[in-house]
């Protein structure tokens, strides 16, 4: 498997990791969510403890529990979450987005639960854009070396969009898996193709999260050694 999973081989560096899916709320009672389960970021923080690293796991509503040897930070919304992130980024070798980020949140939000009133239709909801934080953490590096990897799940022409996502985004690994049955959502396993900035392109199997992740972790490893940092 994983050639690095039995070296200490990330020690000394300092991993942070998003997990999960933001929640944006409309009112006390109801939020705008998606459907990411976390795993796959608790197997990129359960796999890096285990190579030796200092691990920052931020994660939005996932219900899972802590990974051994991790500190877990807990957030709810997208707003929430880049500010974790840019603060644990400040000193990190290496980030991790493998959360579902709401690309939108609703406009205002009601401190008081919304009511519906006989006859009539409900007012439209307003959204507004989120900040892009893999985007963001790509484009300002906290510190000169540090790696950035997003992950995304497209369909249809999985690697061009991949390949543009990858671009459009500054980041320097991007893991794209192909949304469809068994995949991805809530399942235990997973299939990706992780594509490179500087061209390389990864396949990895059909199989456990973990091992996606040390392949991740193998991917980041070699390029903390090529850029010295
Ligand atoms: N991401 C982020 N901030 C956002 C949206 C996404 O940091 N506001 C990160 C995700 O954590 C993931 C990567 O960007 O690592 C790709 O997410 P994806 O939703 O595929 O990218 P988008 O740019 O939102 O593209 P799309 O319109 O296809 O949803
Ligand atoms: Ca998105």
């Amino acid at each position: 498997l994983a050639r690095g999973s039995a070296e200490r081989d990330l020690a000394g560096r300092h991993v942070v990791i998003s997990a999960g899916g933001t929640r944006e709320p409309l009112d006390p009672v109801r939020y705008l969510g998606n459907r990411s389960s976390g795993k796959q970021g608790y197997a990129l923080a359960r796999t890096a403890v285990a190579r030796g690293a200092r691990v920052t796991l931020i994660e939005a509503n996932t219900g899972l529990p802590d990974p051994a040897g991790a500190d877990v930070v807990r957030v709810g919304t997208a707003v929430q979450l880049r500010e974790a992130v840019l603060k644990a980024a400040g000193d990190a070798d290496a980030v991790v987005m493998a959360a579902a980020v709401a690309d939108f949140r609703p406009e205002s939000y009601a401190a008081g639960k919304i009511k519906k009133k006989d006859g009539e239709e409900p007012a439209p909801l307003t959204l507004v854009r989120n900040p892009d934080i893999l985007a963001e953490i790509s484009a300002d590096r906290a510190r000169p070396g540090q790696l950035v990897v997003g992950f995304a799940a497209e369909t249809d022409d999985v690697l061009a969009n991949g390949r543009l996502k990858l671009r459009r985004k500054g980041c320097d690994l991007l893991v794209v898996n192909e949304v469809g049955e068994r995949k991805t959502f809530g399942s235990e396993e997973n299939e990706a193709v992780v594509l490179g900035a500087d061209g390389s392109e990864t396949p990895v199997p059909y199989g456990p999260k973990e091992a996606l992740a040390d392949t991740v972790w193998d991917l980041v490893g070699e390029r903390f050694g090529q850029t010295g940092a």
